[in-house]
């Protein structure tokens, strides 16, 4: 572990002013040092130009590192191998929030708050018949949850602890409800309540799946199935969506508008959507022997096809979450489904081809995440258009565990890039009939 000693600077000298600054660097318990440029604008009067902030850490956290070469992935400090192996998906949300896992009696009060916080006011299920049947659940998703704040004016003051917390619970409790309501609008059945004696994601699959005329039992596989996928969907530390919650929360925002927010951005097919994109490709894809042909298409720089479920901006090796979700994927197929599923063949021989084509090495471009959820979703009898909504309810942990800790940060301030004006000089207004 490095060792922050204070000491440790970096001079930088304007070559046009001959004058020179050191900045202090600063080194976190993991992962790459960060120089403080803060002064660097008072100092130089210059900018600092990152366009998607590649070098630019937004801020300190203590919740989720990433060790991209080597494909490594941990929350608060434990591998994500170990917490999906052995954690459950709640257990993992009070880590994110509170940092320790929690003792017995935590965790009983923990799971107590989060089940007593699953219903979603009568009047919220109005909001659902303004949207038409087809409409994507993904913009159901952001209105909904952007309303919360009009329902719930008790925890909407962000410098008060506990309705920090009543927030945040009352968010990862009611996500499910919110994308079952979602689901059972687009396809016309009853909305289903939730139900206490089930698990999380017990009680996500019946408010999907049952019907008020008929008995259901939720699979102990497909809840153990989505409740892994939901660890290893928790956080990922600055990602595009829990930045947007940043920002957002840095003006001091309510919870439930920044979660909104991030709903939003975690839709685009570069991040949350990919999910949804991965199956629409291999449907697209259609066999083997058209794998040629779609990585030849992914290569080409005028073509805008990209492999989706390839690549990742911080990871240049394996993604650990691709690899626990392929292996979950053989197990749900053989329990659930079909171990030959000719989709999951199709994405198998596609990574491997993909793997070998000097294109995808030299880029270091391998399956992330997304690459096989969607299997594992499609197996589970989640429609296609409900797997981004599925990503979001379990990011919800990590989007309030960011937005909590940002809150608490005393060197918070509003979020407010530069920018490189490149736009007209200055110039003079011309009259209409003179233009
Ligand atoms: N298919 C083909 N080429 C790719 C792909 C891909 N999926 N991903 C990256 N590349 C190429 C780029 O064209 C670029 O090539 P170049 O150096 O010749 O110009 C090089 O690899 C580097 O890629 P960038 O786009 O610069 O990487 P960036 O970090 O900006 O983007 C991203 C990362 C958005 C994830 C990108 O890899 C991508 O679009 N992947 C497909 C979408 C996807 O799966 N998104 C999910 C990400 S994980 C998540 O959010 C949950």
């Amino acid at each position: 572990m490095a060792k922050d000693t204070g000491k440790d600077t970096i001079s930088v000298t304007d070559n046009v002013t001959g004058k020179t600054i050191e900045l202090p660097i600063y080194h976190g318990t993991h992962g790459p040092g960060a120089v403080d440029i803060r002064a660097f604008f008072k100092e130089f009067g210059y900018v600092t130009f990152d366009p998607g902030f590649v070098s630019t850490a937004a801020c300190r956290s203590s919740i989720t590192y990433i060790d991209g070469d080597k494909g490594q992935l941990m929350y608060r400090g434990y591998p994500i191998e170990q917490l999906a192996e052995k954690s459950s998906f709640l257990e993992v949300a009070y880590l994110m929030l509170h940092g320790e896992l929690p003792k017995r009696e935590q965790q009983n009060e923990f799971l107590g708050n989060i089940t007593r916080h699953t219903m979603i006011n009568e009047s919220l299920k109005s909001f659902y018949e303004g949207f038409y049947h087809d409409a994507h659940p993904m913009a159901i998703m952001v209105g909904v949850v952007g309303s919360l704040s009009a329902f719930y004016h008790d925890s909407t003051d962000i410098r008060n602890p506990e309705h920090r917390e009543i927030a945040a619970h009352r968010l990862i409790a009611k996500m499910p409800t919110i994308a079952g309501a979602c689901y059972k609008h687009s396809i016309g059945e009853p909305f289903v309540y939730p139900r206490n004696k089930l698990s999380y994601c017990g009680n996500l699959l019946n408010m999907m799946f049952s019907v008020p005329c008929e008995e259901y039992e939720v699979d102990p596989v497909a809840e153990r199935a989505l409740d892994m996928i939901f660890i290893l969907h928790a956080d990922h530390e600055q990602n595009a969506s829990t930045s947007t919650i940043r920002l957002a929360g840095s003006s001091a925002a309510n919870p439930f508008a920044c979660v909104a927010s991030g709903i939003a951005a975690l839709w685009g097919p570069a991040h949350g959507g990919a999910n949804e994109a991965v199956l629409h490709m291999l449907d697209q894809i259609g066999d083997v022997k058209n794998i040629p042909k779609f990585l030849e298409k992914a290569k080409d720089k005028d073509d805008p096809f990209r492999l989706m479920g390839f690549g990742h901006r911080i990871y240049k090796n394996f993604d650990p979450r691709a690899t626990l979700i392929r292996k979950m994927c053989h197990e749900v197929l053989a329990k659930l489904g079909d171990e030959n599923d000719p989709l999951f063949e199709l994405a198998l021989r596609l990574e491997e081809i993909a793997l070998q084509d000097d294109y995808f090495k030299e880029r270091k471009l391998y399956p992330n995440v997304d690459f096989y959820s969607g299997i594992i979703y499609k197996v589970l009898g989640i429609p296609t258009n409900m797997f981004t909504v599925m990503f979001a309810i379990a990011r919800t942990v990590g989007w309030v565990s960011q937005w909590m800790e940002m809150i608490g940060d005393p060197e918070q301030r509003i979020a407010r890039p530069r920018q490189l004006y490149e736009g007209a000089a200055k110039r003079d207004y011309i009259d209409i009939n003179k233009r």
